[in-house]
This record gives C-alpha cells, structure tokens and sequence, in this order.
C-alpha cells in the first residue's frame, strides 16, 4: 500500500457554544490557518499497527493501548467502518499544530485527520458524514456529552449551521468575513466548563433555559445576517453573545480583556469562542484592521493571535 497523507482543520463557533448542548442551533466554521495531519506507511506484513504522535512524545503498538486513549479509539473505529476490517501492518503518524484546549477543535480535528488518512489507505470511501459520526464516537472520550459540532464543522470542513439531532445545514456567507483569533493562552478542558455550567444549570433550569433560549435565537438571527452579509448585525449579535456567555459563568477577565481590547482598536464585534474560562476569543474586524486589531489583543495578555477569512 502507498503512503497516505491527509489533514483536518481547527475550527471556531461564531455563534451558539454552550446553549448547543442544550439543543439550539449554532454557527461554526473551519480554521484552514492549523491543521492536524496524518501520515500512514506500510510496515512488514504481521507488524500491526503502530501510533506515532511526535508532539506528546507518543509512540506504541495499537495492541496494547487501553480502549479509552482517544488515539487508538480514533483507528480502531475507523478500521472497524471500513468493512471488510483490513489487518493492517502501517505507522500511523500524526502531528498538529492547533493549539490543545483552547476551543480550536484539536481533538477533532487530529481524530478526522486519523480517520481521513486510514480510510484513503485502505481505499474505503468515508462520506463526511460518516467521518463526522465515527470522530463524534471518539469525541465522547475526550468530553463525555459532546454535541457533536466540533466533528461535524471539522469533518465537512466547511461553515455549518448545527443543531443536534437535525441533519446538517451548511452555512452560506454572503460577504467574506475577516477574523483575528486571540487566545488567553489558558488551556480551559471543555467537559470541565460543561460540567460545571451543568450543575448551576439544574440547580436552576428556568434561569438558564432562558439564556440559552436567547443564544438559540441569536444564532439564528446571525445565520440570516451572515448570509446577507450585514456585518454591523453579525457585530451586534457577537456582543449580545458574549454578554449572555458572561451570565452563564463561562467567561472569564482574561477573556474580557481580549474582547475589550479588541473592540478599543477598532474591531466591529467580539466575543469568546468555544467551552470559554480560558482558551480563545475571535473579533470581526473590517478591511484593513487585522493587523492594528492583532497586535491590540497581544498588548492585552493574548499569547497567539490567528488572522482567517471566512467565505
Ligand atoms: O471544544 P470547544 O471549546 O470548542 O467547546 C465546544 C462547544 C461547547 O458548546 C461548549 C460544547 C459542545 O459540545 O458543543
């Protein structure tokens, strides 16, 4: 068999994270700007497999890596979806350079890659959808109750409009949108933030059933604007969601900071994105501010910044 390579995109939720695992839509897109890859090459017949994941200074026999390490659960159902489930003797080798914890996808995204790259080795066709569900099996490792956004907008690889238990909806943008990424340099575990917003949520429902029921509705209002290209509206709502993620605990000062100062160097629209309490903030910024907006959100504590156009 040849060498196989492919790759995944990080992503970011423009609108909707949090009140999406609570069934309302939401809006996310790929981050083409950090990928995760994976390489397959072909090992002496009766090797097995072997996983190779250099940055965490990884290497080890799929045979004896517990169930629960999301590596090896990523290759063993992907093997198990390509029927007839091929023996294989490969190195299966994967690297990223998206940031882990920070509400960028890496999970996901190294997880796709993994899935991608064994399907194109075997020669087995993986419909995106397919992709999206057998990585959504992996996702569940990492973060317990996912709701399935990160693998879906990851494997399709292009902005979507998800709301769990509905059959995807891809997002049209009217108008390409340029954002800059800030990231507080806070690894911020989402099944920790998830948990927690949990617990205050069924201690009081009726309070915080509204406010998602809020983001729910924002995230609907933006897909229209988006798909009009009405940025002062798209601004507007990034506001009015990240207010609402402050009410529910999910932000955080770090995270204020970033999306004050965005907004004081001319950024139209801020807001955190993704589990919060750490991790990234994005800002919608007009032509010509990405770099003034950028350097702004590094002044303000940000350790890495990403400039992407959407659309
Ligand atoms: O993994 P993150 O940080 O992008 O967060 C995912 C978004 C949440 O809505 C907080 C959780 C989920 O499963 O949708």
């Amino acid at each position: 068999m040849a060498i196989t390579t492919a790759s995944a995109p990080g992503k970011i939720i423009l609108f909707g994270e949090h009140s999406v695992v609570y069934g309302y839509p939401a809006l996310a897109v790929p981050v083409n700007e950090v990928q995760a890859t994976c390489r397959i090459e072909p090992l002496p017949a009766g090797t097995g497999v072997v996983i190779v994941a250099p940055d965490i200074n990884f290497t080890a026999a799929l045979s004896t890596i517990p169930g629960n390490n999301p590596l090896a659960a990523a290759v063993r159902h992907a093997l198990a979806a390509c029927v007839p489930s091929p023996m294989l003797s490969a190195r299966i080798t994967v690297t990223s350079n998206i940031p882990i914890a920070r509400g960028l996808g890496s999970g996901a995204a190294i997880s796709t890659a993994m899935v991608k790259t064994i399907g194109a080795y075997v020669e087995h066709t993986l419909s995106p959808q397919k992709l999206a569900d057998i990585v959504f099996a992996v996702e569940k490792i990492h973060h317990g109750t996912p709701s399935g956004i990160d693998n879906t907008v990851i494997a399709f690889g292009q902005p979507v409009f998800f709301q769990r238990s509905h059959p995807i909806e891809r997002l049209s943008v009217g108008r390409p949108l340029t954002l800059v990424i800030g990231d507080t340099g806070i690894k911020s575990p989402t099944y920790k933030v998830v948990g927690d917003l949990r617990r205050r949520h069924n201690a009081n429902p009726a309070r915080y059933n509204g406010w998602f029921q809020s983001m729910g509705r924002l995230a609907a209002d933006a897909r229209q604007a988006i798909e009009s290209g009405q940025l002062d509206r798209i601004a507007d709502y990034m506001g009015r969601n990240h207010a609402l993620l402050q009410q529910i605990g999910v932000s955080s000062n770090e995270l204020d900071r970033l999306v004050s100062a965005a907004i004081e160097a001319g950024a139209r629209g801020a807001k955190l994105s993704g589990a919060g309490w750490g991790g990234n903030m994005i800002a919608l910024v007009g032509d010509g501010q990405a770099d003034s907006v950028a350097r702004a959100l590094h002044q303000a504590g940000a350790v890495q910044t990403i400039v992407t156009t959407v659309g």
